[in-house]
């Protein structure tokens, strides 16, 4: 397995952003800019009001809808969370797990990450598992130690065998949403860290084949060059995917 033989996958994390209606509209603007048959899968992980609406507009096309997050726990009182059955049975085939924004505002931690992948595979989803340093950790030169930390954690407990479902977004905190892209060679060392937990986790074949995005600014102008590099699979996407010309400038970028 190498990048050719690797799955590509173009991600968009629409955030806390798009109404049902906005949400209709946007995946029908971008349905015919994507159609026919490219090398790469396309996932929209979009809020969870919206998946209703958002998978009836993708129905038919290449695009895939996601959740942005889900609880670990089957069911019960949890009250405002979303179990991964509720996500299956709403026509949601990925997810994203452990997201910065969750580390970060809503007390997500290594643990619960690991909970939530362990939840979201059993259930049959496909996770897209987002790992990231702060800028404080990588000036200390410690984004190998974090990255591979994160990463052993949140695998705990999942089989080799449940790998082919999962995805890993390397999303360095200090590029997200600031317009301070990762430079392609600090996004293909970051992937590259990924990857190498992984090997010591698998083994090196498994985590070769493993889909390995990168995330934080990533625009239609700066798409190509990140995509280009070995260790860089695909792209999980903030705010370039929402608006549907850009990320399909992105898409094609990537096939
Ligand atoms: P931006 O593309 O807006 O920087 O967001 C990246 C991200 O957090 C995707 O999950």
């Amino acid at each position: 397995m190498n990048k050719r033989t690797r799955r590509t996958v173009i991600a968009g994390n629409w955030k806390m952003n798009m109404t049902p209606d906005q949400a209709k509209k946007a995946i029908e603007d971008l349905r015919p800019l994507v159609k026919g048959k490219g090398r790469c899968d396309i996932v929209l992980c979009v809020p969870a009001i919206d998946i209703p609406a958002a998978v009836k507009a993708a129905k038919g096309s290449r695009i895939k809808i996601g959740a942005e997050n889900v609880h670990f726990e089957p069911k019960g009182a949890y009250t405002g969370e979303i179990s991964a059955d509720m996500l299956v049975s709403s026509g949601v085939e990925y997810v994203i797990v452990g997201h910065s924004e969750r580390r970060q505002y809503f007390g997500e931690t290594d643990e619960t990450v690991n909970k939530r992948v362990k939840a979201a595979l059993n259930a049959g989803l496909k996770v897209i598992l987002c790992v990231g340093e702060v800028l404080a950790q990588r000036d200390l030169g410690i984004t190998k130690e974090v990255l591979s930390m994160q990463t052993k954690i949140a695998l705990s407990g999942v089989t080799e065998d449940q790998l082919k479902n999962l995805i890993i977004a390397y999303e360095p905190v200090w590029a997200i949403g600031t317009g301070r892209v990762a430079t392609p060679d600090q996004a293909d060392e970051g992937n590259g860290f990924v990857r190498a937990a992984v090997a010591e986790l698998y083994g090196k074949k498994a985590a070769e084949a493993l889909t390995v995005q990168y995330g934080g600014s990533m625009n239609e102008k700066n798409a190509a060059e990140l995509l280009a590099r070995v260790n860089v699979d695909g792209g999980l996407i903030g705010g370039a995917s929402l608006v549907a010309e850009k990320f399909a400038a992105i898409v094609d970028a990537a096939q």
